[in-house]
């Protein structure tokens, strides 16, 4: 017979445990009132390796799988983004809840059909823009500031995977989801450009994007880097705020209160011609530590991503990062590519793309 707390429990599963999909896995595997049912992966070793290490079913069909857990009522899908839509929406249709990994498709075209499908089935969609629940985000997001100017930068050394799109889809689409949540406005234009060299896809890419509402972004991302840096810098009326994402720490200034104070004795100063090149910029102004109480173990950002989602499909809310989040985040990052491609350099052929047709031998 099933008990009363058996019957509360969140039942899921996982579609696709591959390098992301197994640590949905693990962290269903470890949340108090969810019981992780099965793993699906077309690799039926790998369904098997993962299923035997979390102690669920493997199967390597999600009819299957359905048909021998019909209580299954979330899923995490994480295929490879170019399946995102075959398998997400056979699964909306049926009104099981979705956590979709970033991007939530490669398309603009197929990220609406997911949309759409889950609004016409009433449907719970997240997007995994895991990003979103990192403490340092969280603890910005809160301050509520009109972002006014946004710097972000997202190098890493190369890793060989994800070859199959470039960096915007791949590493940029976590800062174009950041930046849209604290832009709060519509796109209005997007100037960009890409270099290329390890394959047909851009490697690195730096846009400037202006928003109706004036807010203007510069974003850079590179998987070519030499070292590790994950940071975003926002500028507002209201004060300044850096994170580290890597870290997962952050500072802000902000201008009022003895700031402000501070700032109008300088800018009196300034205007007098003053000699102020003694004076530390850092003595002036107070720098706070932004930190955010994180609910008892939604430090770790994947079990907050799927706290967040089990709680739109306990309570049917909106989830964080719902369907139409992600949705804007692959239409911003097609209109980044695009710009990259219209890029023209003078002097050269072709694509804007810098090295376009390395993967030919040039
Ligand atoms: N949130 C993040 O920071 C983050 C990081 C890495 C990857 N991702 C995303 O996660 C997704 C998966 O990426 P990955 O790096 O784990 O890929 P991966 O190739 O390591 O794993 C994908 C798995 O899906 C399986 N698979 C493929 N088609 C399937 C199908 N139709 N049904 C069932 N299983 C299928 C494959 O056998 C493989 O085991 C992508 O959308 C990617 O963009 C997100």
């Amino acid at each position: 017979m099933t008990s009363n707390t058996q019957q509360a429990q969140a039942q899921v599963a996982v579609i696709g445990v591959g390098r992301m999909g197994r640590h949905h896995a693990r962290t269903y595997k470890q949340m108090p009132g969810v019981q992780l049912k099965a793993v699906v992966d077309l690799d039926e070793e790998r369904a098997h390796t993962v299923a035997d290490e979390y102690g669920c079913v493997a199967y390597t069909s999600v009819d299957q799988m359905l048909g021998e857990h019909p209580d299954v009522g979330a899923v995490t899908v994480a295929v490879p983004t170019q399946h995102h839509r075959a398998t997400a929406q056979p699964l909306l249709e049926r009104k099981i809840a979705c956590l979709i990994e970033k991007p939530l498709a490669p398309t603009v075209t197929d990220a609406k059909a997911l949309v759409d499908c889950a609004e016409k089935h009433d449907a719970v969609l997240q997007v995994g823009h895991t990003e979103r629940f990192n403490p340092a985000v969280r603890a910005a997001e809160a301050l509520k500031f009109n972002a006014r100017f946004l710097e972000v930068d997202r190098v890493s050394p190369m890793t060989f995977r994800s070859l199959d799109v470039g960096v915007v889809m791949d590493m940029m689409i976590h800062d174009l989801d950041i930046v849209l949540m604290l832009a709060q406005s519509p796109i209005k234009t997007v100037h960009a450009a890409g270099v290329a060299v390890l394959g047909k896809h851009e490697d690195v890419a730096g846009a400037r994007i202006v928003f109706e509402n004036g807010c203007v972004a510069n974003i850079t991302a590179s998987r070519l880097a030499l070292k590790t840096e994950r940071k975003l810098r926002v500028f507002s009326e209201s004060g300044y705020i850096s994170l580290n994402y890597q870290t997962r720490e952050g500072i802000v200034i902000h201008t009022d209160g003895d700031n402000r104070k501070a700032l109008a004795k300088v800018r009196a100063q300034v205007a007098q011609g003053l000699d102020l090149s003694d004076l530390d910029y850092q003595d002036i102004v107070q720098v706070k530590e932004l930190t955010f109480d994180l609910p008892p173990g939604e430090e770790d950002q994947l079990t907050a991503e799927q706290t967040s989602f089990l709680g739109a499909v306990r309570d049917g809310s909106r989830p964080t990062v719902d369907g139409p989040a992600g949705y804007a985040a692959v239409d911003a990052a097609e209109r980044v590519v695009a710009a990259i491609k219209a890029h023209k350099w003078e002097g050269m052929e072709g694509s804007a793309l810098l090295l376009d047709g390395a993967e030919d031998g040039v």
